[in-house]
């Protein structure tokens, strides 16, 4: 028999689309998952490094006083680079919010959201002469605050204090969970994340920007997450992003440099742990579009549209706000948004040079679609908001023929909003977000639109961009609706083709990545709140239900 012929054998691309296509939610077939899930046995949410030195970080949340507004306009007042900054650029990220309690459930919540509360994405500091801190790899551990030393550098080091976080996933986590669908919640966690950055570093007066042009080879080795030996028998950590932190605000910030490579006169510490002791099932497509996906983000540029500098409605503390973020469990179905605050939440999805979008260097390939249920004089329907100055015409070709594409005019003249088609959609997004109440019942929901087929043909690890891409706007969401005084939350569970037919789209040009909804949260009094780190100091004035 002869071998298999090279143009049988699927391309990268082949099998991120292909992953794509089976990983659909449909009203006939949810993406293939566990049948049964044994609570009891959840896997481990908190990963650590056995053997490592530990440094206790300081909780320094409360006494960061710039407003949400000054972190958001880039003019915040800048804090020195020490210990104390990393810890209160952590504590704003991946810290923990709060622990909540219903009967004998006791589960911690962070200032990043996830899927399912899961977790999947780890945090990595690499710090170079930063004062008080070992120049090196450091592990964040959320439940204690502490870093964990995972690589100490031998090399001398002089001149200014340099900062990266290099941020990877567990996939294992969101599998556990999700089946097959976890790899896509991964990737919009990692999105939710490169947004919590971006905040906490702006409300620091720091410049947080992903990095291009890194392979995943190079960023597994600095983050040691291809320590072979140190993952020995437990689950496997994907490398994502790197992200440099510059302890001073920039508009068009420098190309940002790379961490010093590792040397074999480093000493690297500790054995990872394991999360799940028995894995009942093994999802393999996820290894499968990982390794398909993986390969060297470039082009970043920084696009904006000519869009004015905003200011979020909002006087609070950033601190307080980004701690006190949280994503609704049901909504008041009765409750209307003004018009201005929904205008003012869109325009904060523009891409600008100003956090947190200063963060993402690449072109904006992602646009919401909305079904508004109850916005102040705006007639119930669905609209768009085409984000890039390309997108208007291509989503117009590519859209139902009878949409209207009637510019908004309450808007401002900046925002390109357009009316699409007046209708209630409240029972239909409901039914295409699995049934969920909350697509529904808030003011209004958002499909995330993607340009998809031929960016993921062409380059592969644009699948997992994209997904970020639609995190970090979900990430701008939570916080811009709390600073509204209304709550967000995350949708991943919906029925992709479904809402596909609904807007017209055929073929794959055109995907929905992620579904979003805000509105006037309801809360449950049933469940109890309790401080994040218990016995140590933070103002917990701030703790909000
Ligand atoms: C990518 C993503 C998808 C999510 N999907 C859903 C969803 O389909 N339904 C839902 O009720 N919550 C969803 N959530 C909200 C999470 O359940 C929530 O973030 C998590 O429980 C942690 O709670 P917190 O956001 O209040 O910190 C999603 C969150 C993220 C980040």
């Amino acid at each position: 028999m002869s071998p298999p012929s090279a143009a049988a054998m699927p391309t990268a691309a082949d099998i991120a689309l292909a992953y794509h296509a089976r990983t659909k939610h449909g009203l006939k077939r949810y993406a293939a998952g566990p049948e049964t899930l044994d609570w009891d046995a959840q896997p481990n949410p908190f990963r650590e490094f056995a053997g490592c030195a530990r440094t206790e970080l300081p909780l320094r949340s409360d006494r960061l006083a710039a407003s949400f507004a000054e972190a958001c306009q880039g003019v915040a007042e800048v804090q020195p680079l020490t210990i104390d900054g990393v810890a209160l650029l952590l504590e704003l990220s991946f810290g923990l919010s709060a622990w909540k309690e219903y009967g004998p459930d006791r589960w911690a919540l962070r200032c990043n959201p996830s899927s399912g509360n899961l977790h999947p994405t780890e945090a990595y500091v690499i710090a170079d002469n930063v004062p008080g801190l070992g120049d090196g790899l450091h592990h964040y551990v959320s439940r204690d605050h502490v870093l964990e030393f995972r690589c100490r550098r031998r090399t001398e080091s002089a001149g200014e204090p340099r900062l990266w976080l290099g941020l990877s996933s567990i996939h294992w986590r969101e599998a556990w969970k999700y089946g097959e669908r976890a790899f896509r919640y991964c990737q919009l966690d990692l999105g939710h994340a490169l947004g919590a950055i971006s905040y906490a570093a702006a409300a620091l007066g720091w410049s947080a920007r992903a990095i291009d042009g890194l392979d995943s080879t190079a960023l597994a080795a600095l983050m040691g997450v291809d320590r072979a030996d140190d993952f020995a028998g437990v689950e496997a950590e994907d490398a994502d992003v790197l992200v440099a932190i510059t302890p001073r605000l920039q508009d068009q910030p420098v190309r940002p440099g790379l961490p010093p490579p590792s040397t074999s006169a480093d000493i690297w510490e500790g054995a990872a742990n394991r999360l799940d002791r028995h894995p009942l099932y093994r999802w393999p497509v996820i290894a499968e579009v990982s390794a398909a996906t993986t390969g060297t983000a470039r082009d970043a540029v920084t696009t904006s549209l000519p869009c004015p500098a905003r200011t979020p409605q909002s006087a609070s503390r950033a601190a307080e706000l980004i701690l006190g973020r949280r994503s609704a469990q049901r909504f008041d179905a009765r409750f209307t948004m003004s018009a201005d605050t929904f205008h003012h939440l869109l325009d904060a999805l523009l891409p600008r040079a100003a956090p947190p979008w200063n963060a993402w260097p690449f072109p904006a390939h992602l646009h919401p679609l909305l079904f508004v249920h109850r916005v102040d004089g705006l007639t119930p329907g669905l609209y768009a908001l085409p984000r890039g100055s390309e997108a208007q015409s291509s989503l117009r070709r590519a859209l139902r023929p009878d949409f209207d594409w009637q510019r908004v005019a309450s808007a401002p003249a900046h925002l390109p909003l357009f009316h699409l088609l007046p209708t209630d959609s409240r029972g239909v997004i409901r039914t295409a977000s699995c049934h969920q109440a909350i697509a529904g019942d808030g003011c209004f929901a958002v499909a995330m639109l993607a340009e998809f087929g031929p960016l993921v043909r062409d380059e592969p690890w644009r699948y997992r961009q994209l997904h970020w891409e639609a995190g970090l706007i979900g990430q701008v969401l939570y916080l811009e609706a709390e600073a509204a005084g209304l709550r967000g939350t995350g949708i991943g569970c919906y029925f992709d083709d479904s809402v596909h037919e609904m807007l017209g789209v055929a073929g794959d040009r055109l995907q929905t990545l992620y579904h979003f909804t805000v509105g006037r949260p309801l809360t449950d009094d049933r469940i109890t709140t309790l401080p994040a780190y218990p016995g140590r100091t933070r103002d917990e004035a701030g703790l909000v239900p």
